[in-house]
């Protein structure tokens, strides 16, 4: 085992993730009983809550400095504590716990790490991303077949598995992007109705094609979007809140509206925030699904085919995300480069 390790931590709390951040060398530690070493081999990027660490406005995290960073990782187990008998070295495991992803090892509980098939980018990817858009889709949207179901952000990290989830469960699904050129990422992955919400006017496109409302609406884009899909609700219809991407880092904006009971309450309508740390009971069942699905070639995994290799490239990867550029997830390797993805559709 190294002697010394690399891992991320906020140093100082500047509000941008580049210059709050910095790699440290942390000294081998063994595991303990009931934990194992792992050496990570990708860790997920999660630019939003990665920023947001950096501003301190994650509201059930207080952070000082220094603080790890990352969260979620697939890797290899390197040794175990002395009575873990459920995993050995060499076993291929996911983790997803907050600070323990940009790092080049990890020692963790070994009841936090799941066993998977192979520590790759693929398997990274459907945990946690796809077990937020499966949890937020069924258990909060409570998405049934026949919906009409539509998704922002749908070809991001998250979005790409809405959409097929949704897809899977029989629903019609509309797939909105802000950029054009993700509009044949959204078709392959198989949306009813593809819009570009910069180019197309949302409010027109959902008011003439589906008079009759939405019955999901899963957005994690926030502002017109929201504002949009408020308005389109069908009779019962559910807007899940999993995010506001658009403003997330801006000032807090004030919007002279009919408060949100008159729009919902006619149509028995309603406006679910979800953040999946509230819903732990549903993650096992959920990660193997997502496995199972992806395992029987049902489920696709998009990965951003631009590379980011080593913990020193990891604010360019939250950065590249920040600007919209991405599409499915972004994932940072930690052990050597990754073979480009062929780009998609
Ligand atoms: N609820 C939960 O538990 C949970 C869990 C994980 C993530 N999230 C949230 O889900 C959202 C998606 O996360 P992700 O990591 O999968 O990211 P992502 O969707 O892969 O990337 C963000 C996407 O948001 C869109 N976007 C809209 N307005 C934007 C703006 N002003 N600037 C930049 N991008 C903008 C862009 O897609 P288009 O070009 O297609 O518009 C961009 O590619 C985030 O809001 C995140 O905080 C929530």
């Amino acid at each position: 085992m190294p002697e010394r390790y690399r891992k991320l931590v906020i140093h100082t709390l500047t509000g941008d993730f580049r210059s709050s951040t910095c790699v440290v060398e942390e000294p081998w530690r063994d595991p303990g009983p009931g934990e194992v070493a792992i050496r990570n081999h990708y860790a997920g990027c999660n630019a939003i809550f990665d920023k947001n660490l950096c501003r301190n406005t994650i509201r059930y995290v207080d952070v000082k400095p220094p603080f790890d960073m990352g969260i979620e990782s697939v890797g290899e187990v390197v040794a175990v504590g002395p009575d873990v008998e459920s995993l050995r070295v060499g076993d291929a495991v996911a983790t997803s716990r907050l600070g323990s992803g940009y790092r080049e090892y990890q020692v963790a509980p070994a009841a936090r790490a799941l066993r998977v098939a192979a520590p790759t980018p693929e398997i990274l990817a459907l945990i946690p991303s796809g077990i937020s858009a499966l949890v937020g889709l069924e258990k909060i949207g409570e998405a049934r077949p026949g919906d009409t179901v539509a998704v922002s952000a749908a070809a991001g990290g998250l979005g790409h598995f809405v959409v097929q989830l949704a897809k899977l469960r029989g629903c019609h699904v509309i797939g909105i992007t802000g950029d054009a050129s993700k509009l044949p990422l959204l078709r392959a992955l198989g949306v009813d109705r593809a819009i570009d919400h910069r180019s197309e006017d949302l409010r027109e496109v959902l008011a003439r094609e589906y008079p009759r409302g939405l019955d999901v609406a899963y957005d994690s884009v926030g502002g017109e979007v929201f504002d949009a899909f408020v308005d389109h609700l069908a009779i019962r219809g559910r807007l899940v809140i999993s995010g506001h991407t658009s403003d997330f880092d801006r000032e807090v904006e004030l919007v002279a509206q009919p408060r949100i009971y008159r729009k919902l309450y006619w149509k028995s309508a309603s406006v679910r925030g979800f953040q999946n740390q509230a819903f732990p009971e549903f993650f096992d069942e959920a990660a193997q699904r997502l496995l199972a699905l992806h395992a029987e070639g049902r489920l696709q995994v998009h990965i951003e085919p631009r590379p980011f290799v080593g913990l020193g490239q990891v604010a360019d990867a939250v950065e590249w995300l920040l600007a919209g550029r991405s599409r499915g997830k972004v994932v940072v390797s930690l052990v050597e480069p990754r073979p480009l993805t062929p780009p998609s559709a």
